[in-house]
């Protein structure tokens, strides 16, 4: 029988199940044709079965570095009621458990990518073999995309792996490379990629292996109802102080696995269908999922995807190994681009290159990195304090201290030294690209790639293009951005940019809320339990109140009057008070930058009257001018698409994902009531600070939103 997606092959009695069949993509998927095919063709080996022609099934794959990447969440998507996400998930559970059920061996082949459906599948077979290459992952990630792992996953894996590991991989999403899996008895063995289909043939009819005491031990123990209540209990407290309560899902599936812990089959899976079914359904998983499409948005190039022709870049070159420098060179390091870190002196370079190391440290602390790797990489850094090796670098990146004559001064240096295809690039905050360029004797070589900090931490780089810049450039510059991990947006040259300029209006609304007399406790507090991860008055500790008001002004000199600041941070920075940096900022902070109390005498300089506005009118003061300057953003064509801006601020600023983004929460806050909130503030609060883009004005009036 030929089957569109499934290749079917029977030989010597045994079932051999391809996935990937007349595909040439790179990610196979449980689509709606495929499930519907699994059914079709476990149909034929039950009934093969019965009459003895079939003695064992062997799933595997056609694809390279492909096992099943899970259900096709454009499925998922498309489901829109309750009773129709109900019936696909029950269809799913059935075929699951027929496959289960055949009273004959099946064993599970995976190379490559295994997660959320495909390991759901691979769990109702007797042995799953993994391949030992670097590609193979095994995972249940769907608690990322507000949903819980509804095939199954949420009954088989505890009693495959005992409750706690399963918890840990169902609440966090995270990989399992194929050593941990096997340590974990989640895979059976492990093998070279090409052994795997002759080892699981050879072991289709061997008996499963015995348990080792410690597991008798634990499978006796998790038999105690006061057992399992207990580590649910605990995991329950855990993820309540990681998610601070905002996210439904976690909570969700540890209700669901805790009832299946101790109830049939039948029973456990109903209890899981029903879950998935209403987390489906919540706003929160709708916008977790739309932030996955944006994400794999990011991946493409003006909607292609990358090409792989695109010229490699192999070698990096920083310069200036300050805060920035250090971090930037840690990334080439661990991207095997062996990079040179120019600085002016000794003592600088000692400091980048300290920098790098603690990175690689904590790295090698969290066994993400041997020790021999760290040594290796941290000598892949090659401090100078010449140019004289610049010749073979494809890549620099320029992190020197923000003044544009020194940079340019620095460009102009450079232009000497390296090959006329090398790409030249500055991490300036705030600079303007287009005036940076202006005595360059290639501007078309040239762009801005601002990153984050920290670097290591930070998914964010924004590739700032300008007038005079080849397309091929920002071409290489975002495929090399997606080879080393980083989340890229393209953005135009403007002030700020676009996340210090979403940014800017927040923080300066700060400062006025605390000029009427409000406290910088109350601000943060208001903010976190928007869901924001830091607070507007820690987030101006951790920036710097210099960096604050060197920003702002750029920004207002360009914006004007929206963008102003008040004087009370000025004033702050004349008191000698700068932030985290120097210890002293809203709150006081340890040589280890540990925060410490609230800083009494910073707040003797802010007005002393209390405030009583309410916590969701401080949200709406700090959140609504971020809305707005994002859509003047739009207007001014910094960013091309809503989604730009939403990429920025979630991995930029930590906007929380489970409101989608920014303009997204927008579209679901209503942009008629946007508007009108802004109108009112506009008239109670601030004539400049809060008046309406003419963008978003637009649309209103034609009754549009953001995203569709
Ligand atoms: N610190 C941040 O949070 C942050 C974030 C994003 C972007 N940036 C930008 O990154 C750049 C660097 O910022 P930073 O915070 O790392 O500064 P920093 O002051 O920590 O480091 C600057 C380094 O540049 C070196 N330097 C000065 N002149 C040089 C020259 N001619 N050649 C080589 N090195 C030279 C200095 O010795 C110093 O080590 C700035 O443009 C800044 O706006 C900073």
């Amino acid at each position: 029988m030929n089957f569109e997606k499934i290749l079917y092959e029977l030989k010597d009695k045994i079932a051999y199940i391809g996935f990937g069949f007349n595909s040439s993509k790179k990610m196979n998927v449980l689509d709606k044709l495929t499930l519907t095919e699994l059914r079709e063709v476990f149909e034929i080996i039950k009934k093969e079965v019965e009459g003895k022609k079939i003695t064992g099934v062997i799933l595997h794959s056609l694809t390279p570095g492909c096992f099943l990447a899970g259900v096709d969440i454009n499925l998922i998507s498309s489901l829109q009621s309750e009773a129709e996400i109900l019936r696909t998930v029950e269809e799913g559970h059935t075929i699951f458990n027929m496959i289960e059920d055949l009273k004959i061996p099946k064993v599970a082949c995976i190379d490559g990518v295994c997660m959320g459906g495909g390991l759901e599948l691979a769990l109702t077979c007797d042995k799953i073999l993994v391949s030992e290459s670097d590609n193979t992952v095994l995972a249940l990630p769907e608690v990322k995309l507000g949903l819980l792992p509804g095939l199954g996953g949420t009954y088989r894996l505890p009693r495959r792996i005992g409750i706690p590991n399963a918890l840990d991989l169902i609440l966090t999403g995270s990989n399992v490379r194929a050593k941990k899996a096997k340590r974990m008895g989640l895979a059976d063995e492990v093998y070279a990629k090409e052994k795997l289909l002759e080892m699981a043939k050879s072991q289709l009819f061997s008996s499963a292996k015995k348990l080792k005491r410690s597991e008798v031990l634990e499978k006796m123990i998790m038999k105690q109802l006061v057992v399992r209540k207990f580590i649910f209990k605990k995991a329950r407290e855990s993820v309540l102080e990681k998610t601070k309560g905002f996210y439904q899902a976690p909570l969700k599936i540890l209700s669901v696995m805790e009832a299946g812990s101790s109830c049939n089959r039948k029973t456990g899976l109903a209890k899981e269908a029903a879950g998935f079914t209403q987390l489906a359904l919540s706003e929160q998983s709708k916008n977790l999922r739309h932030i996955f499409f944006l994400v794999e948005g990011t991946k493409k190039y003006k909607a292609e995807p990358v090409q792989d022709r695109v010229k490699k870049i192999k070698k990096g070159a920083v310069l200036g190994a300050g805060t920035m420098g250090g971090g930037i060179a840690w990334l080439l390091a661990d991207n095997y681009m062996s990079p040179l870190l120019k600085d002016v002196n000794k003592e600088a370079l000692e400091l980048g290159l300290s920098q790098a190391s603690s990175v690689f440290s904590k790295s090698v602390k969290k066994k993400h990195m041997t020790e021999e790797e760290f040594q290796r990489k941290q000598r892949s850094i090659s401090p100078t304090l010449d140019y004289s090796c610049f010749k073979s670098v494809d890549l620099v990146i320029e992190a020197v201290v923000e003044k544009i004559d020194l940079k340019k001064a620095v460009f102009k240096e450079l232009e000497n030294y390296v090959r006329e295809d090398a790409i030249i690039t500055s991490n300036t905050s705030s600079i303007s690209i287009e005036k940076m360029c202006e005595g360059l004797k290639r501007p078309e070589r040239f762009l801005g790639l601002h990153f984050f900090n920290p670097v290591n931490m930070m998914p964010l780089v924004e590739i700032i293009t300008h007038s005079k810049v080849s397309e091929e450039v920002v071409k290489q510059m975002h495929a090399w951005a997606l080879a080393v991990k980083k989340t890229p947006i393209i953005v135009n040259d403007g002030p700020g940019f676009l996340v210090n300029r979403i940014l800017t209006p927040f923080l300066s609304e700060t400062v006025w809320l605390l000029e009427e007399g409000c406290s910088v406790e109350q601000l943060d507090r208001a903010i976190l339990s928007f869901g924001m991860p830091m607070g507007p008055g820690r987030l101006l500790d951790e920036v710097g109140f210099d960096v604050a008001v060197h920003v702002s002004e750029v920004i207002y000199g360009q914006l004007g009057e929206r963008c102003k600041f008040s004087d009370l941070l000025h004033n702050i920075v004349q008191a000698g008070f700068l932030g985290k940096k120097n210890h002293k900022g809203f709150y006081y902070y340890n040589e280890q930058g540990k925060q410490l109390g609230i800083n009494e005498e910073l707040k003797k300089l802010c007005p002393n009257k209390s405030c009583k506005i309410a916590e969701e009118d401080i949200q709406k003061r700090l959140i609504l001018p971020m809305i707005n300057e994002a859509t003047y953003a739009l207007q001014d064509k910094i960013a091309e698409h809503a989604s730009t801006i939403d990429i920025g601020v979630i991995f930029g600023l930590g906007f929380p994902p489970f409101r989608g983004g920014l303009l997204k929460y927008a579209d679901n806050v209503g942009l008629n009531k946007i508007l009108a909130d802004l109108k009112e503030l506009e008239v109670k609060v601030s004539s400049n600070r809060f008046k309406p883009s003419q963008y978003l004005q637009d649309m209103v009036a034609h009754n549009k939103n953001f995203y569709n």
